[in-house]
């Protein structure tokens, strides 16, 4: 079982490093091998996703990234710059499936900036596509027209591309509330029309799941508004990104939102939902807790250990129960500590 192990930039290596940890205290002969992604790997070799990288990855059954960006690679030709070298890793990998459960431990109830009872009990999982929309749509540029710059984008999706994310998160709501909110902009944009559409007519497939269907200005609102209403949201690359860094304010930071992307196979990379933070960088304060629940999904869904996926989440909420906060979730009355104390915590829990 090869784990490939990409750590990335900013806070990326700070948090892979206790995520490693946690994976090496389970003692399950997993095989890491360490590789470069973004600005790391743009620094190495001037490409964001360099040939070793998509070898080791492609090889692996499983990834876990860090993050990767940050400012000292903001003003490189767009195709040297680190996020291409996601974006390139989620389509070589057909990585069509993203999935960003957001919880909000009891324990987090007064780190969430809503009050604590439109957040306690928070249990939501949107679902976003992931290797289409107009994050990779052409014709797409900035030119020269008319004696003026001009920037413009695609955004488009066949019918079997909403349709294969339709079923993972029909799939995915049948396992847990039955609740299936589809989230579009159909009143605009014809792509989602489509998406309302193709979404509708899955729908009979799944008797036992109820599908609605919302506006995705007005789920941006309902969002924080009664968070509590949704089980399960669908959506697509765009909205699905915007949302889920909403989503993870309910839970009390964004350092406590895992991911999992996968394919049709389910082999996948998991990640922290959020970004290499450069603001945070290199001072040992970020929460790696969102890398190490990523470590559980990546457990859970490609390695199908549920016993050790438990417990590493287990850890996690006795951590959180013991009183350990890294500056993010810190509140009065809690221990704050770094990333590498956060890290020792879980062990010492595991
Ligand atoms: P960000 O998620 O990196 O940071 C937003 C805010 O959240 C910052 O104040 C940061 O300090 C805080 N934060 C994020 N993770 C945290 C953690 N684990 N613990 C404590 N605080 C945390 O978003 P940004 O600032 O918009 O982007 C920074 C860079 O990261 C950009 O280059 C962006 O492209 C990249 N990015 C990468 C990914 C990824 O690799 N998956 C995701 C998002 C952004
Ligand atoms: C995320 C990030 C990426 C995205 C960026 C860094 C390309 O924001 O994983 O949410 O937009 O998908
Ligand atoms: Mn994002």
């Amino acid at each position: 079982m090869k784990i490939c192990v990409l750590p990335g930039d900013g806070i990326g290596p700070e948090i892979m490093a206790e995520a490693v940890r946690v994976i090496d205290a389970l003692d399950l002969k997993f095989e890491l091998e360490e590789g470069l992604l973004g600005g790391a790997a743009v620094d190495a070799t001037g490409d964001p996703y360099p040939e070793a990288t998509r070898k080791l990855a492609r090889e692996a059954d499983a990834v876990l990234l860090g993050a990767v960006g940050g400012p000292k690679w903001d003003s490189l030709p767009r195709e040297q710059r680190p996020e291409r070298g996601l974006l390139g890793i989620r389509k070589d990998l057909c990585l069509f499936a993203n999935l960003r459960p957001a919880i909000l431990y009891p324990e987090l109830a007064n780190a969430s900036t809503l009050k604590p009872e439109v957040v306690s009990g928070l249990d939501i999982l949107i679902v976003r596509e992931l290797t289409g929309d107009i994050y990779f749509g052409q014709p797409r540029g900035i030119e020269n027209r008319n004696g003026e710059r001009y920037g413009f984008n695609t955004m488009h999706y066949t019918e079997s591309e909403i349709r294969r994310i339709g079923r993972v998160a029909f799939e995915a709501a049948r396992k847990r509330n039955k609740r299936l909110c589809s989230v579009d902009k159909m009143n605009v944009l014809e792509t989602t029309q489509l998406w309302r559409d193709v979404m509708t007519e899955l729908s009979p497939e799944y008797p036992d799941v109820e599908l609605t269907h919302m506006l995705v200005d007005n789920a941006a609102m309902q969002l924080v508004r009664a968070p509590k209403q949704f089980d399960v949201m669908v959506t697509g690359n765009m909205f699905g990104d915007i949302l889920s860094d909403e989503a993870s304010m309910l839970t009390g930071s964004i350092g406590m939102l895992p991911s999992a992307s996968l394919d049709a196979n389910n082999k996948g990379l998991y990640e922290p939902s959020h970004g290499s933070a450069p603001d945070i960088a290199g001072k040992g304060v970020a929460n790696p807790l969102a890398t190490i629940l990523s470590a559980a999904m990546m457990l859970r869904y490609t390695f199908n250990n549920e016993a050790a996926a438990t417990r590493v989440e287990t850890a996690v909420k006795k951590v959180l129960a013991q009183g350990y906060r890294t500056g993010d979730i810190y509140e009065p009355g809690t221990t704050k500590v770094g990333t590498k104390q956060m890290g020792d915590a879980v062990l010492a829990a595991l």
